[in-house]
């Protein structure tokens, strides 16, 4: 595998980010042309913000499992497409070549249409990370079906939003799954999502913790008994594994993520454009060069896993390390260990992980060679310079590039980041904007900061002025939503919901979301959410959920409550909201602090003040500005007083 398209020189960069902008549809168009399509597409570009309507490579056809199995064959058929690494370092490892991960592929293909599912229906898949997770996503794509991937982290309830939303038919999960020292039982959730469910007709389970399941008649059924019914009714049968040949246009996938309003919105991706950004930016930023060993350790179930262990990589033919554990189990040497054992060539995770990794000192580093490492990269959040200079001095002994890639679930892959060794790394700076990325800075009105701040930056809100290929096309059955999303609050532009600095050299620095999104532990979940699910305990009236800055997980979630009452003690009646808020959308969104207060700071419109609640989270109670517009001040000085 070559990549003519790869960016080798600072030169490189500058005349491939010129072409980009200058001639966006002969630049695309041509790098497109590396790819196996069964169709040259009739425009490389249409689009308009306004409406709003983008579309890349349309008239285009393809199959993006083609691009990541099977035009590799002739080639790679022998080289490990996916290195597959236990929870429990005891257990036996999975080597998945290129020719068996196509098998496998072609044959979950089978089961999921033996099974029913057609192009264009939605497959909901919460499974561990284990490789039949990465088959069965793959084998969604290869008949046209559209997969939407639930983090196992999700409860109950938020799969039930998610099912009812995509009106998905169909569900692949797993009986359970290993996370460190848990057992996680997936199968027994999915049956609580599905009480009252009336679409979802067939549940695949594929077998990974023998925790016993309760299969429904007529709705469930193994994983390895369909998969033994294909292989047994001959593989050379007719249309086995078929391929359905997707316009460039269809969708690939939904995600969803959380928003500044109400609940989870369904990111949709579809499958040109998202394949040829996902392999341009992992090709470009992380320089993969053929034979190397990439590791991102992050899940299938959030965007990371989706574009940098599945589709780029094996796009690019390159080895993808999946890993089904966790950092700190059974030790915090855990990364490490794997690094030596597959000699990792790229290591690509979160500064939330990067934090807690550094809060147990270098003993874990003890005997660990590291030495195969070549780049680094993060994700995510943004990555304080203490935490950034750690990896580069400790991970990679200062001769690794680190990249600090920001991107987003909506921009299907990166957007703002160095190229690593091509381009200059700067701690805690995103750096260069993608080829194809066209980002700029605006205040409140839209208008693009020009004048420099008291620190000599350019500082403002986050946007693009131009489509790049791996943008979202909607939100999944609500096109309303993505425009009131994306494209209103300022005209013409994508606005991101990050706020940035901008220097002399055109380097951009994240600083974070301006909207009310939080980002913990590098996930991102909405304060309307979590308020939501607070507010459905019996004892509360209302309640406002803000970030706070926390040293491990980046942003912490402080929750201020009115109750009716306390049940038992303050304590207890603690102990119950979280737990609801668990319940309602999962452990992720666990207020890490409550505070009661007897009322919320509200403006005469009855809006809250969140500025003021975010100010007293943040412990900075001396400049609170104007609150000379509440109902009630006084409640500020109880709330400040109460301060936890
Ligand atoms: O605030 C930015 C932050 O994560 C948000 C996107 O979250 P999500 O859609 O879950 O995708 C995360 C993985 C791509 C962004 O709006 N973010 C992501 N990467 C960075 C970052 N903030 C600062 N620096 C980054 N490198």
């Amino acid at each position: 595998m070559s990549y003519p398209y790869q960016i080798k020189s600072l030169e490189e960069y500058k005349k491939a980010y010129q072409q980009s902008i200058e001639d966006p549809e002969k630049f695309w168009g041509d790098i497109a042309s590396n790819f196996t399509w069964r169709r040259r597409w009739d425009k490389v570009l249409n689009w308009d913000f306004k409406e709003p309507k983008i579309e890349w490579f349309a008239g285009g056809k393809l199959n993006i499992t083609e691009n990541c199995l099977d035009r590799h064959l002739p080639s790679l058929a022998e080289k490990p497409a996916i290195i597959w690494e236990p929870n429990n370092p005891e257990e036996r490892t999975r080597v998945v070549t290129y020719e068996r991960l196509h098998k496998r592929v072609c044959q979950f293909a089978q089961v999921l249409k033996n099974n029913g599912v057609k192009k264009g229906d939605r497959v909901c898949i919460y499974m561990g990370m284990v490789p039949e997770l990465a088959y069965a996503v793959l084998a969604c794509a290869r008949i046209g079906a559209i997969h939407s991937v639930i983090f196992g982290g999700f409860s109950a309830q938020s799969i039930a939003d998610r099912l009812e939303d995509a009106k998905a038919e169909f569900i692949v999960t797993c009986d359970g799954a290993y996370r460190g020292g848990k057992d996680i039982p997936l199968k027994s959730v999915i049956d609580d999502a599905l009480i009252g469910n009336k679409t979802v007709k067939r549940v695949i389970v594929y077998t990974r913790t023998r925790t016993p399941v309760s299969m429904i008649k007529g709705r469930d059924v193994w994983w390895e008994d369909e998969m033994r019914a294909v292989t047994e009714s001959g593989e050379q049968a007719e249309g086995y594994g078929q391929i359905e040949v997707m316009d460039a246009e269809d969708p690939l996938f939904i995600l969803y993520t959380s928003g500044s309003t109400g609940k989870p919105k369904g990111v949709v991706h579809t499958s040109g454009g998202y394949m040829v950004w996902t392999n341009y930016t992992f090709v470009n930023a992380f320089q993969y060069q053929p034979g190397q060993v990439h590791f991102c350790t992050a899940d299938i179930g959030w965007i990371t896993g989706h574009s940098y262990i599945i589709y780029g990589p094996l796009t690019a033919g390159a080895t993808s390390i999946m890993f089904e554990g966790v950092p700190t189990w059974p030790d915090a040497g855990r990364f490490w260990d794997i690094i030596d054992k597959y000699k990792v060539d790229i290591l690509y995770t979160a500064p939330t992980a990067i934090r807690s990794l550094m809060g147990f000192g270098l003993d874990p580093l003890k005997g660990k060679s590291l030495a195969s490492l070549k780049v680094l990269g993060t994700v995510g959040e943004p990555i304080n310079e203490e935490a950034w200079h750690w990896y580069d001095e400790h991970i990679g002994k200062k001769k690794c590039p680190v990249v600090d890639t920001w991107w987003q679930t909506e921009t299907g892959g990166l957007m703002i980041t160095n190229l690593a060794g091509v381009t200059p790394a700067v701690p805690s700076w995103a750096t260069l904007p993608m080829p194809g990325v066209q980002a700029l800075l605006v205040d409140e009105k839209g208008q693009e900061i020009t004048e420099k701040d008291a620190d000599g930056y350019y500082k403002g809100n986050l946007c693009i002025k131009a489509p790049w290929p791996g943008i979202l096309r909607t939100t999944y059955g609500d096109h309303e939503r993505f425009k009131t999303n994306y494209f209103s609050t300022y005209e013409n532009m994508y606005f991101t919901g990050d706020g940035a600095l901008r220097d002399d050299q055109g380097f951009f620095r994240i600083t974070g979301r301006v909207d009310d999104v939080l980002n913990v532990s590098g996930h991102r979940i909405g304060t309307a959410e979590v308020e939501n699910a607070i507010n459905m305990h019996a004892s509360v009236v209302e309640s406002a959920v803000v970030g706070y800055p926390h040293d491990i997980k980046g942003q912490g979630i402080y929750a201020y409550v009115t109750v009716t009452g306390f049940r038992g003690d303050e304590q207890s009646t603690r102990q119950d909201i979280i737990q609801t808020v668990s319940r309602i959308i999962g452990p992720i969104a666990k207020p890490d602090k409550i505070q009661f207060v007897s009322g919320l700071p509200k403006t005469r419109s009855g809006k809250i003040m969140r500025r003021v609640l975010r100010k007293i989270a943040e412990g900075e109670t001396s400049n609170l500005g104007d609150t000379s517009t509440l109902l009630d001040p006084s409640v500020v000085e109880e709330i400040k007083n109460g301060k936890l």
